[in-house]
């Protein structure tokens, strides 16, 4: 199970409300991101503070708080997930699920989702065979709602029979079967993506070249790969392994790289984060250049723009192009501007006058559309490239 997969986790009031601890640790154990929501009624069972440890994750508890709706409004959390989870379910937020009621932050994601939920009920025997309680478990079921337990057994509350929150082994490996089964978004899209430096040759041994070290290119086509994309990775020389699930293709040089590029499309999206070289030698020499004649000025001559190739209007442009742009100030503007003069329909411009940015772990990036840019915090490249990669799937929806 691979960490592209995340689950939105509500938990709700109950004792069984512990349990869904020992659930968050087996889906982080697996790889799958977690994010939580808890209830107010979660809340006299668990402290937001241990659910957060034990996901990684910011616990979210508040339907407008306002430092949580500038980070992720709530409506673009009810669809950031791949699947949500309420465990435990109580016989309360089941039956507000039911009615669609939107009166916190739980049953509104319930309502605003589009992905697939499933609950884990828990409550007292009499309550879980109340008429009230089935009439509203099989309202949930027949909108699509999946259930998981509740077990038989005895009760916190000393009663024996059904209402017993399944253990979490039991929903974890129910959530691990809807996530196999799950959709992938950019299933049957194919996606091009360039990465690393090129090498511009001066001779047979010696080469321009630049201090890309392809780990966000390569980030990237595995991020569209989880989410179900063919990916044509054409990469100049970098030291890293291809990344899983993308088809590479290795190049030296700009002119290559543009040639493999033409040669990938039709591409149902673009995102060209390789730092290609501006200008290379206007002859290769043939032989190494001996000493005497190195003293010598190097003639430059411009690479051609892949981007701005590959963004140019025709029937072969894909449906979506992102660039990035390296800059070291005026970050916004100069991103702007070259969305304008290269045709492309984003730019995601990163700040590498930051330290560890340019060949480093992290990147601190802006997405610059038409409609202006969004400052992202600084994340590691993979994050970048996870994020990078929904926006994606979502724009190609
Ligand atoms: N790019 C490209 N071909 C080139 C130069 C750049 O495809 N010959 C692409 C990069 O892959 C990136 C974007 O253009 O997606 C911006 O790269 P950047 O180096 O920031 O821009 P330049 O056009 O080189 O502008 P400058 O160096 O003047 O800032």
């Amino acid at each position: 199970m691979s960490a592209a997969r995340s689950v939105l986790l509500i938990v709700g009031g109950g004792i069984a409300a512990y349990k869904a601890l020992e659930l968050v640790r087996l889906l982080r154990k697996a790889g799958i991101a977690v994010t939580p929501i808890l209830t107010e009624g979660g809340a006299q069972f668990v402290t937001a503070m241990s659910l957060s440890v034990l996901a990684g994750a910011k616990t979210r508890q508040a339907l407008c708080s306002q430092e949580d709706e500038a980070e992720i409004d709530h409506i673009a959390l009810s669809r950031a997930a791949d699947l949500v989870v309420v465990a435990p379910a109580s016989a309360n937020l089941i039956a507000k699920a039911a009615n669609g009621h939107a009166d916190d932050l739980a049953t509104t994601v319930l309502l605003a989702t589009d992905k697939a939920v499933l609950m884990a009920p828990a409550m007292n025997v009499r309550m879980w065979q109340h008429p009230a309680v089935r009439r509203n478990v099989e309202r949930l079921i027949a909108d699509g709602v999946g259930m998981v337990g509740p077990d038989e057994g005895e009760m916190a509350c000393g009663e024996y029979g059904p209402g017993r929150m399944t253990e979490p082994q039991a929903i974890f490996e129910a959530i691990l079967a809807r996530l196999e089964t799950a959709p992938k978004p950019l299933a049957r899209r194919h996606v091009l993506v360039t990465a690393g430096p090129t090498h511009e040759p001066i001779d047979p041994v010696r080469y321009l070249a630049n201090r890309s070290s392809g780990r966000q290119g390569y980030a990237i086509a595995a991020a569209l790969a989880e989410l179900g994309a063919a990916v044509t990775l054409v990469s100049g020389p970098v030291a890293l392994d291809p990344p899983k699930g993308a088809s590479l293709v290795r190049v030296e040089t700009a002119r290559q790289m543009l040639d493999a590029c033409r040669a990938a499309l039709p591409a149902d999206a673009a995102v060209m984060v390789a730092a290609v070289a501006d200008w290379r030698p206007s002859v290769a020499a043939d032989h190494k250049l001996k000493k005497v004649t190195a003293g010598a000025v190097v003639d430059l001559v411009e690479n051609p723009d892949i981007l701005a190739a590959i963004a140019a209007p025709g029937p072969q442009r894909p449906r979506l192009v992102v660039g990035f742009a390296a800059e070291t100030q005026d970050l916004q503007a100069n991103a702007a501007a070259k969305l304008r003069a290269k045709g492309c329909d984003w730019i995601v411009a990163n700040d590498v006058s930051q330290e560890g940015v340019m060949g480093g772990e992290d990147n601190s990036v802006t997405v610059v559309t038409a409609q202006g840019g969004e400052a992202w915090p600084r994340l590691a490249k993979t994050q970048v490239a996870a994020q990078l990669a929904q926006r994606i799937a979502a724009a190609l929806a």
